[in-house]
């Protein structure tokens, strides 16, 4: 597929059929979070991976007051969660780059899963405090955000359409509200 055409036929999936992930699609969707580019090739991304359905029926109970909206995860058959060490964080000018390494190799992940037609949904509507507890991980990583994996329901339910209005439609701002030239 057409690059520019991958990109812009992603969109946030809430709703997905039972069907499970093949394990070859999952490698090669941890594999393009693997190859990423971070600061000084520091690598501070650390992935937590639930295949069980039971499981992450129990983890979208676990994700705090804050992710009760995102109950909608306990349908998918995959759901991946980007955790950082922040024992290799990069900070220059004040500024932590941690979170930026992170955000680019899930975001590869999430690209690759959408090339081979599967859905996902960035999310930060997690407690810190809550998940962290219940997935056991060290003090020094930090959840990113987690995203649900998983082949597109075809029609979206009422709760997940609001979900998707709430958080932000989907329109995007024109080049001139974002670009400035200086030539
Ligand atoms: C960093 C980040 C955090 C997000 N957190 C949530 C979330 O907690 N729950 C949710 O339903 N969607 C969440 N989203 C999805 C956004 O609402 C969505 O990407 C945005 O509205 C654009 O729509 P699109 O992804 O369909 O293009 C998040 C997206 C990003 C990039």
């Amino acid at each position: 597929m057409d690059f520019l055409k991958l990109l812009s036929s992603r969109h946030s999936v809430r709703d997905f059929l039972p069907d499970a992930v093949p394990p070859e699609v999952l490698s090669e969707i941890l594999e393009a979070g693997r190859i990423a580019p971070s600061s000084q090739n520091r690598q501070p991304w650390r992935y937590i991976v639930f295949r069980n359905r039971e499981r992450i029926r129990e983890l979208a109970q676990k994700t705090g007051l804050i992710g009760l909206s995102n109950f909608f995860i306990k349908e998918a058959p995959l759901v991946i969660i980007a955790c950082a060490e922040m024992k290799k964080n990069l900070r220059v000018n004040k500024q932590d780059y941690y979170l930026v390494d992170t955000a680019i190799s899930f975001h590869q992940m999430i690209l690759c899963a959408h090339s081979h037609g599967l859905g996902t949904c960035w999310m930060a509507a997690f407690s810190q405090k809550t998940l962290a507890k219940y997935l056991e991980i060290p003090k020094s990583w930090r959840i990113v955000a987690l995203s649900p994996f998983g082949y597109p329901k075809g029609e979206k339910k009422l709760y997940t359409k609001a979900l998707s209005f709430f958080g932000g439609g989907g329109e995007r701002l024109a080049l001139e509200d974002i670009v400035i030239y200086k030539d």
